[in-house]
């Protein structure tokens, strides 16, 4: 049964992900997993609109559940980078725009392309500075524990807010069954227009480290 689930959430070290790796480990595994998929939406020939479509759905659910982990269980644990974090929850947010703009395109073409290359370059920096200035600022000795907490509420959001994801990590039906992209038609959005959440989110509340707040109420 562990090994089914396992399967599911993709947290077994088959799938590249060790049942004990520590938060750096899995979001630099989510970092890689999603420039992979930028770099296989670049190889497509132009004229494969559907599998372009399908490589899109795959990295918007990647970023929606990454970015939701990082803002409500990682950033508030970086420790004396507050300018980082702020900018990088505004990155967020200008991807999530960058994001909605191209689940709106009816029609792929070379100005999706384009739009599709901001969102990567954009990706690359951010993840560049996460690396390099966000990550290393996480408390050293408690890195398996926020590791543990993110598990958990990445397969609450897999099950919960993304279970199409969920079903497809498991390989029950083929995502363009779940999905129901078509070759001409709309379809590079993850829900029915009626369902979307409001795409132009505003960022998320500034967090202040944890760390530093507890260093504010001691004042
Ligand atoms: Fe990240």
């Amino acid at each position: 049964m562990n090994k089914i689930l396992n399967a599911i959430f993709g947290l077994s070290s088959e799938s590249g992900e060790a049942a004990h790796a520590d938060i750096v480990e899995m979001l630099k595994a989510d970092h890689r997993r999603v420039i992979d998929l930028f770099a296989k939406y670049e190889k497509l020939p132009a004229t494969a609109t559907r599998e372009k479509r399908k490589v899109l759905r795959e990295i918007f659910a990647e970023l929606e559940i990454h970015t939701k982990l990082e803002e409500e269980l990682v950033y508030p644990e970086v420790e004396g980078a507050e300018e980082h974090v702020t900018e990088a929850q505004e990155e967020h947010h200008v991807i999530d725009l960058i994001i909605a703009e191209i689940k709106k395109v009816r029609s792929m073409n070379e100005k999706t392309d384009a739009k599709v290359k901001v969102l990567k370059e954009m990706i690359e920096h951010h993840v560049k500075e996460e690396e390099w200035e966000m990550l290393p600022r996480l408390p050293q000795d408690e890195l398996e524990e926020i590791g543990a907490k993110v598990k958990v509420r990445k397969e609450e959001l897999l099950g919960k807010e993304f279970p199409e994801k969920h079903m497809e990590r498991a390989g029950v039906q083929p995502v363009e069954e779940l999905y129901g992209g078509s070759e001409t038609g709309e379809g590079i959005s993850d829900k029915d227009a009626t369902e979307q959440k409001p795409v132009a989110k505003e960022s998320a509340p500034k967090s202040k480290s944890k760390r530093a707040r507890k260093k504010h109420s001691a004042a």
